[in-house]
């Protein structure tokens, strides 16, 4: 089917679908120009990726995309509308953050493992693209405090496909509320949380991009994410480290924590 073909199946059924909805629900003129005020709006403001994520839409397309995948291939997961283009290269030892105002009182975390294709062989051109928040303040975005493109990087493994990078253990945050978007929240009672997280997309080549995101046991919205992006599979723990060789071996006074995330990827199709 050509993609124009496509276009126009997909469109006709969105607009047959819409319009059972408004003629169920008798929507009023009024309602309708509210409706579609509110929807100029998130395009005023950027925030379609948001409402897309918001309504568990995301999560549905990241799942129609990748049922299919072998089962031993790490999940995917949906990307977010906070990644930015172009974040620093990063050379090892690999540090994705400086500090700020408010920082020393997280916790310092070392994510660590190997790219592999889906039969175990290390990808030793792999390059990894993390993004997060920080321990306060959430994305660098957000926060003046912190610099630009702090809790970002680009870097790539070693020829056993290993990789490791230092930055500090996130924490839930809320989803942007000040726009339209955070309206839509409020007026049907969802909450704006997600669970801490650290967004990684993984290239390779000759095999498929992985966007995906890994989380931490323990955390009160890991079954209450409010884009419902939590797959079991991307939970982690989180090893705590207080030994004094521990500490001097990392050049730390205080204790930090580890994390093991090896990454397993498909072949490209037709690759
Ligand atoms: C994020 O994980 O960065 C994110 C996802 C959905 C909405 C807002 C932020
Ligand atoms: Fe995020």
């Amino acid at each position: 089917m050509s993609g124009n073909e496509r276009v126009t199946k997909v469109t006709v059924d969105v607009i047959v679908a819409l319009h059972e909805v408004l003629e169920r629900h008798r929507v009023t003129e009024q309602e309708w120009l509210a409706a579609l005020r509110f929807l100029t709006e998130v395009g005023r403001h950027d925030e379609f990726v948001l409402l897309s994520d918001v309504t568990r839409s995301s999560v549905l397309i990241d799942a129609l995309s990748h049922q299919a995948e072998e089962s031993s291939a790490t999940a995917s997961d949906v990307a977010g509308p906070l990644y930015r283009e172009d974040p620093p290269w990063r050379e090892p030892p690999v540090k994705i953050y400086q500090d700020y105002e408010g920082s020393s009182n997280g916790e310092v975390l070392f994510v660590a493992g190997q790219v592999t294709s889906t039969g175990g062989s290390p990808l030793a051109d792999a390059v990894l693209d993390v993004w997060q928040t920080g321990p306060v303040g959430g994305y660098d975005v957000w926060d003046p405090r912190q610099p630009a493109y702090n809790f970002r990087g680009r870097f790539g493994v070693d020829e056993s496909g290993h990789y490791e990078f230092q930055t500090m253990v996130p924490q839930p945050y809320t989803v942007p509320t000040d726009g339209p978007v955070g309206r839509y929240l409020e007026l049907r009672g969802q909450h704006p949380w997600r669970p801490a997280h650290i967004h990684f997309k993984v290239d390779a080549g000759g095999h498929e991009r992985l966007t995906t995101q890994v989380f931490f046991p323990g955390d009160p919205y890991l079954d209450n994410d409010t884009i419902g992006a939590v797959k079991p599979a991307l939970v982690r723990p989180l090893t705590r480290h207080e030994d004094d060789r521990a500490l001097a071996q990392r050049g730390l006074d205080r204790p930090f924590y580890a994390c093991e995330f090896d990454i397993r990827l498909r072949t490209a199709s037709g690759g």
